[in-house]
């Protein structure tokens, strides 16, 4: 039986990887932090009630910034595939936390390397969660593998430090090690404070009258958006081939925040313009106007494509809220 590590495995991606991971047979192991409330609501309906170690999936207490225990925990597990998905992962906090932002991205990213390497395990293979955010306000478009790097917050810095130990972690000591270079991807699972859910989220609570305004930022951002659940597959095919390499995945389609906002409100019949108010506060010190992803080399190398369509994963999201607020979601005929 293969076994996977995951760092950053109660995120978003990581619930959906770990899911993935174990539906192919995988014994699958992840680092969460130590908190005063155990955080694992995306994966406990992969384990019994309080536990912590169950027959495929088993979770330890541990922080990437943590290299002994990063070390410690590869000589125990022994796994064949490392996936790093490890991060303060919101680009306006770096902005606020930029030192904390850096230790773990960026560190974080490199002492998990270091202790693949130095466990002398030459077969691991490596999987580094690289982001759009490193090309920032390139002024080039749609951006692929060669698109020169402008990361334009703390966050996307850290990103392209990680990106590039990856890249001499596989030519210096010939680890297979690659950057998957994954354009936003959102979901029922995405935190609370990225616009899709936040959208999600607070349309689904004016309609329950628990709120009346929804306070945004920039609307007229465009991101290239797909759905987690095709992305993390994405991560374990380029895993599954004989050389390492740099990927693109994206959809290759970019949408604004107001179609994104038309695309929710637009479900139930309603106009977002009425609820919607700006707050300056949500602004950015620099803000990336848009992305648009070019995947070609990941659609010719292993054949990945994306399945789920803005409008769908609209939909997903907006009835998992409405649901939670315990709405009858068949009134709007979804
Ligand atoms: P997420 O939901 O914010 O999850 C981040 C994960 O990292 C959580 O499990 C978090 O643990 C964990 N974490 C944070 N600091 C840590 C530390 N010091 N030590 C150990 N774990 C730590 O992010 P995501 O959307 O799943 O994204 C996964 C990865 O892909 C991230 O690296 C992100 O930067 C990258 N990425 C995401 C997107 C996207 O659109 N979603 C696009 C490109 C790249 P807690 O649950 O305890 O907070
Ligand atoms: N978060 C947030 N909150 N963003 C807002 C808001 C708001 O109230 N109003 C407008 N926006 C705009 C932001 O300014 C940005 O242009 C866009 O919506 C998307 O913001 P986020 O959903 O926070 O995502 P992101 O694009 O900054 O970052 C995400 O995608 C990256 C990949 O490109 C994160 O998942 C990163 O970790 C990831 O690397």
């Amino acid at each position: 039986m293969k076994k996977a590590l995951i760092s950053g495995i109660s995120g978003q991606d990581g619930s959906y990887l770990a899911e993935l991971l174990i539906s192919k047979g995988y014994e699958v192991h992840g680092i969460v932090r130590r908190s005063s409330i155990l955080n694992i609501n995306r994966i406990d309906h992969l384990l019994q009630p309080g536990e912590m170690h169950g027959e495929s999936l088993k979770l330890y207490f541990g922080d990437v910034t943590d290299s002994s225990r990063l070390a410690d925990l590869i000589d125990r597990i022994e796994p064949e595939e490392v996936y790093n998905l490890a991060a303060q992962s919101h680009v306006n906090i770096s902005f606020h936390e930029p030192i904390h932002t850096s230790e773990v991205v960026a560190l974080g990213a490199l002492k998990m390397l270091e202790a693949v390497r130095k466990s002398g395990a030459s077969h691991i293979r490596f999987y580094q969660a690289t982001t759009s955010e490193v090309f920032g306000n390139a002024g080039v478009s749609p951006q692929d593998e060669h698109t020169p790097f402008h990361p334009d917050n703390p966050y996307a810095c850290g990103k392209v430090f990680a990106f590039h130990q990856v890249r001499l972690y596989r030519e210096a000591y010939g680890l297979h090690a690659s950057n998957g270079i994954l354009f936003n991807h959102e979901s029922p699972r995405r935190g609370d404070n990225f616009v899709t859910r936040k959208i999600t989220r607070g349309l689904a609570r004016i309609v329950a009258g628990r709120q009346n305004k929804l306070a945004l930022g920039n609307l007229d951002a465009r991101r290239d958006w797909g759905h987690a659940k095709d992305y993390v597959e994405a991560m374990w095919m380029m895993m599954q081939q004989a050389s390492s390499d740099d990927y693109v995945i994206a959809t290759g389609k970019s949408h604004s925040v107001r179609d994104f906002l038309d695309a929710s409100f637009g479900l139930l019949g309603l106009d977002w313009s009425t609820h919607v108010v700006s707050d300056p506060e949500l602004l950015r010190p620099v803000d990336v106007n848009e992305f648009i992803g070019d995947s070609s080399k990941a659609r010719q190398a292993f054949g990945w494509e994306p399945r789920i369509s803005l409008r769908e994963m609209a939909r997903e999201m907006v009835i998992t809220d409405l649901l939670h607020e315990g709405i009858d979601v068949a009134q709007f005929g979804l």
